[in-house]
Parts: structure tokens; C-alpha cells; sequence
């Protein structure tokens, strides 16, 4: 037993240092993921698309991921819909009797982002609307079942599997206010005095007082509020000035207002120009809006992004930004969640091209003579041929002629579905975010954020 413990002792001091979430800090980065919002406005630049999530928990600069988003509350069989665009939707399986994504394959992913002290959140809501509760009795079954389905509560259907995630955010953008105070006060009643924190976050507009959740944050305890400084008259395209950019005001509201005197206010913004129709600030002005914002008001938490992919394509902005702030962003890495560019036409690995086959983004096959991968989604597009469905686009990307070595490395991008059902924390490939995983075509993603 002594040797034991002395092992694990030894083990532990190699173990890479955990920075775990602070929600006392005030450099935080919040970065919504889910929603490929880059892939949305960029269809035909598929290495740049939404990542499996994985790819965004490689470096210590993302403190807190809301998995975008829960987009029906009440549908088949009583159970929500969940759409995470490219990576999982119920067109890429759900559970029986249910339209609810089966997107377990993402279980051991987000135990491993968890393991690196990030927050994972689930957000209900988005832009499309379509989640709208009817009453407040229903809205407190919900909180029930958001307990049941992602955080400590059981069920068959859960999502995101076995593991527990750490909190619900509100991103309610329509429909109708009702049943949100409802639903935080239920989901308050249920997750206090548990062993684990469980946090509650909302994003409104930063137009005051948002009409979907700003009576629930008047009246129950959030814990932060990611404020969207974009798309509206008060974004961070105003912040010089003040009469207009009014985080004034929700420090205010924190302070006299919230029901919780110690909630966090973000300044939310774009990740990039085309993240959002306006409120966008390049990486040097949103350093300083974050620096002169946290060195102003008590209430600051730090900064939200919208999205993920975006922030990736952009220069890493989130991590400027983060460092800025003081913060820490960890090793480099990578810095592109991209699958690797081949460099040749070596077609020693790669599969010849079958028109039954459903490929996926970033495999790769033979054809003609030459090296091809592709772009997304396809099934019987033949390489060098526009697509059958009039979009104008080739799907195959030629790499060039076949230089005829053998290559074993190039199999491991044609096999993507085989190894997806197999991730397990240990799985370099997986870990890396090299993989585009079950991929739907774009036009699936709703209009983001
Ligand atoms: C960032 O935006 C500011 C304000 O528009 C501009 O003055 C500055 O040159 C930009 N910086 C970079 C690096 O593009």
C-alpha cells in the first residue's frame, strides 16, 4: 500500500497543474460552442467549421463552454430537441420516440474539458426562437427535466450520457418571457445544497431590461449574466460612448437590483465581423473595453465570446483578450482546430471513391488518379464533378496526383464514424480535435446567435 501511495504521489506531481474555474475572478473567458457560427457564413471553408468540442479545451484560455443550445423544450414524446449544428443533431440520431440527439459519443469529451477545471453549460434558447414554455407549471417540469437529463438527476435519454454538467445558461432571443422566473426559482429549489455548485447564467441583450429573462434575473439568484454588447444600439461599435454603451447600468442593476449582490456581468461580443451583424471590435479595442471595464466596475467577470468556431478563425482573439486581462492561457498548442492540410498526393492509404459511400469532412479517397478530401457531408458527388444538387461548389478538393507510397497515417482521416464511436479520453485523435466527426451539411445550423 505504501508504494501505492507513494506511485500516486510521484504520478500526481507529473500531472500537468489544473486551473480550475474562479468564479471570483475577473478575467474570465466565456466561449458559447455548438452553433458553428463560422460555418454558417463560410460554407465553403469547411477547416475552419465548428470543432468536436474537444478541440476547445486544449489550452487553459476558455473558462466556461455553453453547449449551444436546448432549441425545444416540449416536443416528441415530452422531451426537448438539442442542436449542436455539425457535430450533433437529431438528424444524426435520436433517442427512440423522442426528437432529443443521442450525442453520447461526447461524454468522455466533456469529462475531459471538466478535468481541465472548465465549466460546461448547457444554454437553452438561441436566435430561432422556438423554445417557449406555455405556463409557469410547465416551465417548473422542465427545470426537473434539465435536472434528469444533463446534471445530477437519471434517465434513459440523457445527451450528454453519464457525465454531470456544472449549470444551465439562458439564451432566450424569442418567443416569450414566460416561465423563465419560474423555471430559475424551480431549478434553484432543486440544485441548492447539493454537493456540487450548480450554476445558473443568463445571456440578454444589453438593451435594459431584456424583455425574455429580465424579470427571472430580478427575482432569483444568477450567479452571471453574459451580456451581448452586439446586435443592438448599446454594442462595443458604441463604447466611446457613454450615454450609449451602458454597462453602467447592469453594474448598477448587480448591485441594487439582482437578487444575488455578487453576480458577475460579462461584456459579451463577437468573435469576429462576421459573428454577429454589428457590435464587432477588433482583438487590441476589446482588450482595452475588458481592461478599462475591469479596472471600472466590480460587477465585471470578464469576457463572452459568440462562438467558439469563430473565435478559432479569428486569430484566437479569445486568448489576446484573455491575456489582456491578466489571465492565463496555459500552453500553446495549436492554435487552429483545422484538420491538417495534406501536403501531396500520396494515395498509399487513401480508399478508391465509392458512390454508396457516405463520406464526411476532411476524408479522403482515390479517384482518377489523384488524392481527394472532402469538404463535408457527401454521398455520391464524384470527385472533380459539381455537385448533384446545383450548388455550384465541389465537395472534393483535388490534392493531387497519386504519388503511389504507401501511407499508412493517411488512414486515419478515413475512418472518422469508426473511431467517433470509439472516443475515450485516451484516444490521442480524439483529443487533438483533428476529427470533424458526424458532420450534417451546414444548412442544418439555425441562424446564430
Ligand atoms: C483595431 O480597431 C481600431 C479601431 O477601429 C483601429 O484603430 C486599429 O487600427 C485596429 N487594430 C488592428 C490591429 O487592426
Amino acid at each position: 500500500m505504501l508504494c501505492n501511495v507513494h506511485l500516486l504521489t510521484a504520478l500526481a506531481s507529473l500531472a500537468p497543474m489544473v486551473l480550475a474555474y474562479d468564479h471570483s475572478k475577473n478575467n474570465n473567458v466565456v466561449v458559447y460552442w455548438g452553433q458553428n457560427s463560422y460555418g454558417a457564413k463560410h460554407e465553403g471553408d469547411p477547416a475552419h467549421w465548428q470543432q468536436q468540442l474537444s478541440a476547445y479545451c486544449a489550452d487553459d484560455t476558455i473558462d466556461v463552454i455553453p453547449i449551444a443550445f436546448v432549441t425545444a423544450y416540449s416536443s416528441k414524446g415530452g422531451l426537448p430537441e438539442l442542436n449542436l449544428a455539425n457535430i450533433c443533431s437529431a438528424a444524426s440520431g435520436v433517442f427512440p420516440g423522442t426528437n432529443l440527439a443521442n450525442c453520447q459519443f461526447m461524454e468522455s469529451q466533456i469529462s475531459a474539458c471538466q478535468a481541465k477545471g472548465k465549466l460546461i453549460l448547457i444554454s437553452l434558447g438561441g436566435a430561432t426562437g422556438n423554445a417557449v414554455f406555455t405556463s409557469n407549471s410547465q416551465a417548473e417540469t422542465f427545470a426537473t427535466t434539465m435536472w434528469d437529463l444533463f446534471l445530477g438527476g437519471s434517465s434513459k435519454t440523457r445527451p450528454f450520457g453519464k457525465v454531470v454538467l456544472d449549470g444551465v445558461d439562458l439564451d432566450i432571443e424569442g418567443g416569450s418571457s414566460v416561465g423563465y422566473a419560474a423555471f430559475a426559482r424551480k431549478y434553484r429549489s432543486i440544485t441548492n445544497g447539493k454537493n456540487k455548485r450548480y450554476y445558473l447564467t443568463a445571456a440578454p441583450q444589453c438593451a435594459f431590461p431584456d424583455v425574455y429573462v429580465g424579470e427571472a434575473i430580478s427575482s432569483v439568484a444568477f450567479d452571471s449574466i453574459y451580456i451581448q454588447f452586439y446586435n443592438n444600439a448599446c454594442g462595443n461599435h458604441v463604447y466611446g460612448n457613454k450615454n450609449a454603451w451602458n454597462f453602467g447600468t447592469w453594474d448598477n442593476w448587480a448591485k441594487r437590483t439582482s437578487p444575488n449582490k455578487d453576480v458577475k456581468i460579462y461584456v459579451g461580443a463577437p468573435a469576429s465581423d462576421t459573428a454577429a451583424s454589428y457590435g464587432y471590435v477588433n482583438a487590441s479595442t476589446l482588450s482595452r473595453i475588458a481592461t478599462e471595464t475591469k479596472s471600472k466596475y466590480s460587477s465585471f467577470g470578464g469576457v463572452m465570446f459568440w462562438d467558439a468556431s469563430q473565435a478559432f478563425a479569428n486569430g484566437r482573439i479569445d486568448r489576446t483578450v484573455k491575456s489582456a486581462m491578466g489571465g492565463s492561457i496555459g500552453n500553446t498548442g495549436s492554435t487552429t482546430a483545422g484538420p491538417p492540410t495534406p501536403t501531396g498526393g500520396n494515395c498509399g492509404g487513401a480508399p478508391p471513391w465509392d458512390k454508396d459511400t457516405v463520406y464526411v469532412g476532411g476524408q479522403q479517397c482515390s479517384y482518377n488518379g489523384h488524392l481527394w478530401s472532402a469538404g463535408w457531408w457527401s454521398q455520391n458527388d464524384t470527385p472533380g464533378q459539381l455537385n448533384k444538387n446545383g450548388d455550384g461548389a465541389y465537395v472534393w478538393k483535388d490534392q493531387g496526383a497519386c504519388s503511389g507510397i504507401v501511407d499508412a497515417a493517411a488512414l486515419v482521416h478515413t475512418d472518422s464514424y469508426h473511431i467517433i464511436d470509439k472516443a475515450d479520453e485516451t484516444d490521442p485523435v480524439i483529443l487533438a480535435g483533428t476529427l470533424t466527426g458526424p458532420v450534417i451539411p451546414p444548412t442544418e445550423a439555425p441562424s446564430p446567435l
